[in-house]
């Protein structure tokens, strides 16, 4: 069992202290020497039931829960892995500080336990998994586990309508599928976006005098992508992509969805044939409830309003003069890749600073704050594993107050973000300096099988991690295991029987 002292990738300190803080809450004062204690209640994560007769382990020392569920274990100062285990459930590494001379508060929601691996070659095939007869299976996922984009253009941008699909594809017994092969994606039930946004209606500057800058034609996204099409290989060489695919929440017909599924066609680019398809939800909400505090009608002019006035700009006489602005073309953007100006704070600081004492709406009782302008209490963003877990965005991200903090301290917003590692230990960690996006396994069963497939295939996004809330995130694991758990099983892309354990 390794420790967090031995996980030396801490690049971003400030943000892992946020987070062993609030994962691992209480503490209080105290040396580095001297012993202290953890406790806390271990329940079933889907019932919330406390669960009796569970061992808690870091590796050394281990006690076991009593009948409601509490476990207490007296440990030297420091900082462990902790592993709790029950019959019937699987296990879960959560990474946690001792503090000496204090009580440090750990509760774990524990995941009722997948089926066995079993030997496919001595039960039915109806008893099999169903990725057990395909030749070839995919994994898709979107990169983040939501996009935000606006429905009305006509004021300012803050981000452009912008999605981005992987996929994966395994042939079943023999590895990762990289070339011979044309990977497609269309979305059913949008097909022109233009109906719903009139983002180009201003993109460009055919009809305005200065606009966004983008010359894209309608359902073109910023990147050249349109709404259906083929993907390309990415930079790594590992997964097929389509980058900024120009959706919006809208289906054709004008319904509200923000999970629009894609259906995924791989065929072999010689012959033609069809090998596998696959759905995969690629999300998107314009649910930034402004409007919650900045007026129900007129709400961007108001915002344009209140930036004039607050600092000095001239946003409200460019736009009626045609002259339409990015908040980026002032405010430094990652997600836009775009500078800013000097002098002038970059945009998630200028927006989190500066709203930081004044959202005193509370937005959804799950998740304070921060369901003010992300998607939102309609779209319920946040859905996957920690969802079920009750973590919130501010255990991952800090409150208003740390996104401030950390930004103010140097965080380079969008490009250093959370990390699983920080509090599920080592074992399941990023690889260095690398956003969980974009890391894959590397201490998979097999050296063979390290490099090659990315985190998200298996777990899904982020906030949407499996098991997600929301169905139309499960379909993968549907498809291929016939269940709503990440991908586990070793039949999902191999023929034969291995009983060994996927992170080690
Ligand atoms: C091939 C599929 C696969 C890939 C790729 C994969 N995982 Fe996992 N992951 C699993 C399985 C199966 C488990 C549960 C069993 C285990 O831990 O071995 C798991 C468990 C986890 C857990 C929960 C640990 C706990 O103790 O509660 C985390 C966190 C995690 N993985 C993170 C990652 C990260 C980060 C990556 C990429 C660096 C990654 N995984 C890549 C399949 C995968
Ligand atoms: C703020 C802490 C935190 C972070 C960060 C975090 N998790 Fe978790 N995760 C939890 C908690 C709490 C649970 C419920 C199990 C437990 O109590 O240990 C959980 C459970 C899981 C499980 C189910 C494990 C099982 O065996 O039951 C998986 C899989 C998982 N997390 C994956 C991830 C991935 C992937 C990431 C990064 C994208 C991540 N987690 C980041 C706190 C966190
Ligand atoms: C919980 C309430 C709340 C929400 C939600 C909210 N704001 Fe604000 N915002 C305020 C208040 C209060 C002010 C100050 C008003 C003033 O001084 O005129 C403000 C001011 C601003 C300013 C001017 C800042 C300056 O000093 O130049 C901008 C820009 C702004 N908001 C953008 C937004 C955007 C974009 C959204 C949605 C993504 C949003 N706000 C959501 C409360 C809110
Ligand atoms: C023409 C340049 C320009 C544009 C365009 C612009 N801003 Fe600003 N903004 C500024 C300047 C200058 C300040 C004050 C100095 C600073 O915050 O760095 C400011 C301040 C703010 C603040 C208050 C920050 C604080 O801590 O007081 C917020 C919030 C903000 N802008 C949001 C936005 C949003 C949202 C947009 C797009 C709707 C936007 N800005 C567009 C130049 C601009
Ligand atoms: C007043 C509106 C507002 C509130 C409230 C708000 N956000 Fe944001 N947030 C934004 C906007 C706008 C962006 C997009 C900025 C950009 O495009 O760079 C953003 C971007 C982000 C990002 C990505 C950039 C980064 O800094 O890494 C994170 C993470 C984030 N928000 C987390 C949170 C969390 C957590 C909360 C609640 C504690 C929260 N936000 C509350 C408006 C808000
Ligand atoms: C379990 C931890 C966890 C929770 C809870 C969580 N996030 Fe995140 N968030 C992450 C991680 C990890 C990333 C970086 C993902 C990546 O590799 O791009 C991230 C990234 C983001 C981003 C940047 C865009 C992206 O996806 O990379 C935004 C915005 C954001 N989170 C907002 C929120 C909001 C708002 C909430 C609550 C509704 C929330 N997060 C809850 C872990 C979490
Ligand atoms: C998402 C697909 C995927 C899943 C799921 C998966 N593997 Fe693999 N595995 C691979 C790939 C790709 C390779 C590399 C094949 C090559 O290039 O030789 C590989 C190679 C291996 C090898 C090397 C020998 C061989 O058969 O090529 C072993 C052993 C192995 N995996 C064990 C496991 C075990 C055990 C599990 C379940 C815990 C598992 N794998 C789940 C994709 C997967």
């Amino acid at each position: 069992m390794k420790k967090l002292m031995e996980y030396s990738r801490c690049v971003f300190l400030f943000l892992l202290l946020t987070i062993t803080l609030v994962a691992c809450s209480g503490g209080g004062g105290g040396t580095a020497t001297g012993s202290g204690t953890v406790s806390g209640v271990v329940k079933d994560v889907a019932t919330g039931t406390p669960l009796a007769g569970v061992t808690v382990s870091d590796g050394t020392s281990s006690t076991q829960t009593d009948a409601s569920g509490q476990y207490a274990l007296t440990r030297p100062a420091g900082s462990y892995t902790l592993t709790a285990s029950a019959t019937g459930y699987e296990n879960s590494s959560r990474i946690c500080s001792v503090v000496s001379g204090a009580t440090t508060t750990l509760n774990l929601s524990l995941t009722a336990a997948h089926a066995a691996y079993v030997d496919y070659g001595t039960i039915p095939p109806a008893q099999q998994i169903p990725a057990a007869s395909m030749n070839y299976i995919a994994l898709a996922w979107n990169d983040l586990g939501m996009h935000c984009s606006q429905d009305d253009y006509s004021s300012f941008l803050i981000l452009p309508p912008f999605n981005t699909l992987h996929v994966q594809v395994f042939k079943r017994g023999e590895g990762l599928v990289t070339s011979g092969i044309t990977v497609s994606y269309a979305f059913p039930n949008k097909t022109n976006s233009a109906l719903h946004t009139n983002f180009w209606n201003y993109s460009s500057q055919y009809q305005y005098r200065a606009k966004y800058g983008w010359n894209v034609t309608p359902n073109v996204g910023i990147t050249g992508t349109p709404l259906a099409g083929t993907m390309t290989l990415d930079t790594n060489g590992l997964s097929y992509v389509a980058t900024g695919i120009p959706l919006t929440p809208y289906d054709d017909n004008g319904t509200w969805d923000p999970y629009g599924a894609a259906t995924i066609t791989v065929t072999d680019t010689t012959s033609g044939a069809t090998l596998v398809t696959t759905s995969v939800v690629a999300p998107i909400s314009t649910e930034l409830n402004c409007s919650n505090c900045h007026g129900t009608s007129n709400t961007f002019q108001n915002i344009l309003q209140s930036h004039d006035k607050n600092s000095g700009t001239t946003l409200v006489a460019d736009k009626a003069n045609g002259i339409l602005h990015l908040c980026s073309e002032c405010h430094a953007d990652n997600a836009l890749g775009l500078p800013g100006k000097q002098g002038v704070k970059n945009l998630s600081l200028a927006m989190h600073g500066f709203h930081k004492d004044k959202v005193n709406v509370s937005a959804n009782p799950l998740m304070p704050d921060c369901y003010n302008c992300h998607p939102g209490p309609r779209t319920n963003c946040l859905r996957g594993m920690m969802f079920h877990a009750g973590q919130e965005c501010k255990d991952c991200h800090g409150d208003m107050n740390g996104m401030a903090t950390s930004l103010t301290a140097g965080r380079q917003p969008w490009l250093q973000e959370p990390q699983c590692g920080s509090c599920h230990g080592a074992k399941h960690q990023e690889n260095p300096n690398t956003l969980y996006r974009n890391s894959v396994l590397n201490n998979s069963p097999d050296s063979k099988m390290n490099g090659q497939i990315y985190c998200e295939g298996c777990h899904n996004s982020t906030h949407a991690e499996f098991t997600s809330t929301n169905p139309a995130d499960n379909y993968i694991p549907q498809q291929l295991q016939g269940d709503n758990y990440w991908i586990w099983n070793c039949y999902v892309c191999h023929t034969d029987y291995m009983p060994m354990s996927m992170h080690n």
